[in-house]
């Protein structure tokens, strides 16, 4: 089937959103995101969920114009003032974002599940896709990893007090600062961190850009209690199936410790954005991150060379 020549990112690189040009100076980014809670608290599960489905624009360099609720909820078997807060949670992400809610769609169903369909625009030439990374280019990542293995504690009710914040406060974070400063630089590419976990994503970005990508294993920001966590063996299935599933693609120095094997796959939920720079631009940029509040940001790895299928290095120590 011929491809419209308006829709400038369709499905074909698993990309972050989908691109619709209306104009020269105008396109649509358009995605959605929704699941089940990964907190038990109703409020907070609607920021963290929001805040996910609106990352999702951020990562294509784009700004969220209305979002729409997605509600899967069993109305018989459960009180509604859970739903009223969900939606509470969610539309102050909504408008924390400066966006505006126009909707929504609600079934009933025995397993919650709430999220957002989101629209955005962005300039049709500054769009940002997983795919344009290039040879020398430096990776940043703006959240520390480990919000898979903290909520699989959680449910395993093996979780301290701080980590159940901290996963609240790293999740509910919006990634639209750290989305408008890296415009401001010479960045060739970007994703969030989601369900593929880091070494996933990086592998999509790999792939979509016929690159050999480079992690350091010891320069990721890592939630500490998640390090733990995973040192207990508390690892969420979807962790091992990625880890698989990736395996071929990925070669790993033979010094770098199994746990933050562990973290790198660790499925995130509204993950931090990796933004693929020039080399020369990636310290300035960081520095105005961290100075603008996205503390945890980090120089993770490079983009080492051309690599036909696509291949993630993960080592112990960075190159000079
Ligand atoms: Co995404
Ligand atoms: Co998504
Ligand atoms: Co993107």
């Amino acid at each position: 089937m011929k491809r419209h020549p308006n829709l400038l990112v369709g499905t074909e690189t698993s990309d972050d959103a989908g691109v619709y040009k209306l104009n020269d100076d105008t396109a649509l980014v358009q995605t959605l995101d929704f699941f089940t809670p990964i907190v038990n608290d109703p409020y907070h599960f609607g920021r963290i969920a929001a805040a996910n489905a609106l990352s999702d624009v951020y990562a294509m360099g784009g700004t969220p114009l209305t979002a729409m609720n997605i509600v899967c909820f069993p109305i018989t078997d459960m009180p509604k003032a859970i739903l009223k807060d969900i939606l509470r949670g969610g539309l102050e992400k909504i408008y924390e974002a400066g966006a505006v809610l126009a909707g929504g769609h609600s079934v009933d169903d025995q397993e919650l599940k709430y999220g957002l369909s989101v629209t955005g625009i962005v300039h049709p030439e500054r769009i940002l896709t997983n795919k344009d990374a290039k040879v020398g280019d430096k990776l940043i990542l703006t959240k520390p990893l480990g919000t898979g293995i903290i909520a699989t504690a959680i449910k395993g009710k093996l979780a301290s007090q701080q980590a159940l914040q901290t996963l609240i406060d790293v999740t509910s974070a919006l990634n639209d600062r750290a989305s408008q400063i890296m415009l401001k630089y010479e960045t060739h590419a970007c994703t969030d961190v989601t369900g593929f976990g880091l070494g996933g994503h990086l592998l999509e970005m790999a792939r979509g850009s016929g690159v050999e990508i480079s992690v350091h294993a010891d320069k990721i920001p890592i939630i500490p209690e998640a390090k733990s966590y995973a040192l207990m063996g508390l690892i969420p299935a979807g962790s091992y199936a990625t880890k698989h599933f990736c395996e071929h693609r990925v070669e790993i120095d033979s010094g770098t410790e199994t746990v933050l094997l562990d973290l790198i796959f660790d499925p995130q939920t509204s993950g931090g954005l990796v933004i693929c720079i020039a080399p020369g631009h990636a310290e300035a940029c960081l520095e105005e991150l961290k100075g603008q509040g996205v503390e945890s940001a980090a120089i993770v790895g490079e983009v080492l060379g051309p690599h036909r299928k696509g291949k993630l290095h993960v080592g112990g120590r960075s190159s000079p």
